[in-house]
């Protein structure tokens, strides 16, 4: 005989069993009764006097409802709101087919109980029982778990997807920043939604479960935190985006979830993962007919709540099957269309995003030099550049990074500006030099984006810029006419060539130390004084200067000291000069630039950092407090 489900509603007393049991049945369209009014006179009068039933007063009620719940099976099948405290008392309830009972366990605080119990009037039921109710409660071993302390309308919902009756459009994995924000932002939309986040001990504790009770009443959602019945929450073919830092965490979470997959599910990863990583990942999970979308997600966590650019790559099958989710959520342009589309196979997606990436790092740049410039050579307050900015801003310049540095000029701790406390060391996480790579393995030029790369790990050189700014203490001058024109150009040649071969040693011997290599510069410098495109007088005295002390900088030598002390101001003579001519002198401008940041105390690193703290929340450190300790700011307030 075909049974229809019974589901028992059960917890103590005052917990809802009746409210939601009742919206329950409406729902579902079959009849709901309540199992206090299945009690013999005798337990309600001695309930009414507040006297706590026996468990031989209890088997007889047990007992007429487990005949009802099997008569009820047999017809439309029933809600059934019960108390059900023990496991026994359940193990007699269960008088059919275990498969057609759904337990529904009403969870909920001794303190919220008794809040609802002193609201409430004209029921038999005295609050003095409550203590025994939770005393008797035994905590189940079938069924889902609801928390009551959230409106009945979510309840219901997380009723309908814990048993399965509906399942979840998409998934997401990881709840840190982007994560969360772009599970609201796919709730927003009217998705329904199963989030998961890993349980780190101390760490990363119950972090589903906390972003599930904070979300508006109707949202469509459901947290976990054991993969597999995240896995089996989701509508099929799943959809799964991955919201975990790029690199080792990523394929962590693929190589778990992957048995858990069927054929033709689909797996995006929304970090900023490498793109040849990327193509690598998309054929490992296809062999198995799983999808793979390696996406850029661009916009910061205010981007991702509200809409972010987003940059799709891998499969077209992938993208027709999944592409209008990510379509929905991302921002719209001014025509009102999606800032989403198919950009292309395997790492495409990645690839753009690495660029986008480049050109941030460029644009964030400029405006931390323009910045510093107009700070210590125009000798302006940080409120007087924001101005200026902002001037820009009206004057049909306007850009996010425009903006947010104008703001950030502004922010003021007291009577300072904040600005000027922050430690003048860029962070980064590789997709700048990642770009550089690129361009280097293609044969391309990239000089702005590289150059901003260059100048946060400059920035990064932070003790030693100090040194050599004391050691130069430089006093720009300014040539003029032909003859010295001439004069200084050949020592700003001569300037530029010590320049560049310093950073090829500076680099040689980092990746000595990187790699435990022990390499000798001395001796390298030695076996390129003949036969090589780059022998010449400069490498034989190089390999002179190194034979003592070969593991500091070139330019920190007194040989070389000496020599940059005067000749660096014909660089910048030159590099000035062309400039104004409209000539470009990229590797001398390159150097100069080098040799400036190189020996300056304070570089506009500090900005860099504000910058990203604002948009990004990647802290900072300060001048003024420990270097083990980061600060977060928000710039709005
Ligand atoms: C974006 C940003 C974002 C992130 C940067 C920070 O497009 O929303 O680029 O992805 O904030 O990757 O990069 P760095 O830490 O390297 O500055």
């Amino acid at each position: 005989m075909n049974l229809k489900d019974i589901y028992i509603i059960f917890g103590v007393s005052g917990c809802g069993k009746t409210t939601l049991g009742r919206e329950l049945s409406t729902i579902l369209n079959i009849p709901f009764y309540d199992a206090d009014n299945f009690h013999p006179e005798p337990n309600i009068k001695k309930m009414s006097e507040g006297i706590p039933l026996e468990d031989n007063d209890r088997a007889p009620w047990l007992q007429v409802l487990a005949d009802r719940i099997a008569d009820w099976s047999k017809e439309k099948g029933a809600v059934l709101a019960c108390s059900a405290l023990k496991q026994e008392y359940r193990d007699k309830l269960q008088s059919i087919d275990h498969r057609y009972i759904k337990w529904i366990f009403l969870e909920a605080s001794y303190e919220t109980i008794l809040k609802r119990l002193e609201a409430r009037q004209g029921h038999f039921f005295k609050k003095e029982l409550l203590v025994s109710q939770f005393d008797t409660l035994e905590q189940p071993k079938q069924g889902i778990c609801i928390n009551v302390e959230q409106s009945i309308e979510k309840s219901i919902t997380q009723i309908k997807l814990k048993l399965n009756m509906s399942k979840s459009q998409l998934g997401l994995i990881g709840l840190g920043v982007m994560g969360k924000s772009l599970s609201k932002n796919i709730l927003s939309r009217g998705f329904s939604l199963s989030v998961y986040n890993r349980q780190v001990e101390n760490k990363e504790v119950d972090i589903a479960k906390h972003f599930v009770d904070e979300q508006p009443n109707g949202s469509h959602v459901l947290g976990f935190d054991d993969l597999s019945s995240f896995v089996n929450s989701l509508e099929e073919p799943r959809t799964i985006m991955i919201m975990v830092n790029a690199g080792k965490p990523i394929d962590l979470v693929i190589e778990s979830i992957l048995p858990l997959l069927s054929k033709g599910d689909c797996l995006i990863d929304g970090g900023n993962s490498h793109y040849k990583k990327t193509l690598e990942r998309e054929q490992l999970v296809s062999r198995l007919g799983i999808h793979f979308i390696g996406t850029g997600v661009s916009g910061g966590e205010e981007g991702a709540l509200k809409g972010p650019s987003i940059m799709p790559g891998g499969s077209k099958e992938a993208y027709m099957r999944s592409g209008k989710f990510l379509e929905a959520i991302a921002a719209r342009d001014k025509n009102d269309n999606s800032c989403c589309t198919y950009i292309g196979p395997g790492g495409a997606g990645h690839y753009v995003k690495m660029i986008h990436n480049g050109i941030e790092y460029g644009e964030m740049q400029l405006l931390a030099e323009i910045y510093h410039f107009l700070r210590f050579y125009g000798n302006k307050t940080p409120e007087q550049i924001s101005d200026v900015f902002e001037s820009w801003r009206i004057n049909r310049k306007d850009s996010f990074l425009l903006e947010i540095t104008a703001d950030i000029l502004r922010k003021k701790e007291g009577e300072e500006f904040l600005i000027d406390k922050i430690l003048d060391k860029a962070g980064q996480k590789g997709t700048g030099g990642w770009s550089t790579v690129s361009a280097l393995e293609i044969g391309m030029p990239l000089s702005t984006i590289s150059e901003a790369v260059m100048a946060r790990n400059l920035s990064g050189m932070k003790s030693e810029r100090e040194t050599a700014s004391e050691i130069y203490n430089l006093k720009p001058s300014i040539a003029i006419d032909d003859e010295e024109l001439l004069n200084t150009l050949e020592k700003a040649f001569y300037a530029t060539s010590i320049i560049n071969h310093a950073i090829g040693f500076d680099l040689i011997s980092q990746a000595s130390q990187e790699y435990q290599w022990n390499l000798n510069l001395s001796e390298i410098a030695r076996i390129w004084t003949n036969g090589c495109i780059i022998r010449g007088h400069l490498m034989e005295q190089i390999s002179v200067l190194f034979k003592d002390s070969d593991s500091i900088s070139l330019l920190l030598l007194p040989e070389i000291v000496e020599i940059l002390k005067t000749d660096i101001t014909k660089l910048t003579d030159i590099v000035s000069i062309a400039m104004r001519a409209g000539y470009s002198l990229p590797v001398m401008s390159a150097a100069a630039n080098y040799f400036l940041t190189y020996t300056s105390k304070q570089s506009s690193a500090n900005m860099i950092q504000a910058q990203r703290d604002y948009f990004g929340a990647h802290t900072y450190q300060r001048i003024d407090a420990p270097l083990t300790e980061y600060f977060h700011t928000n710039w709005k307030n």
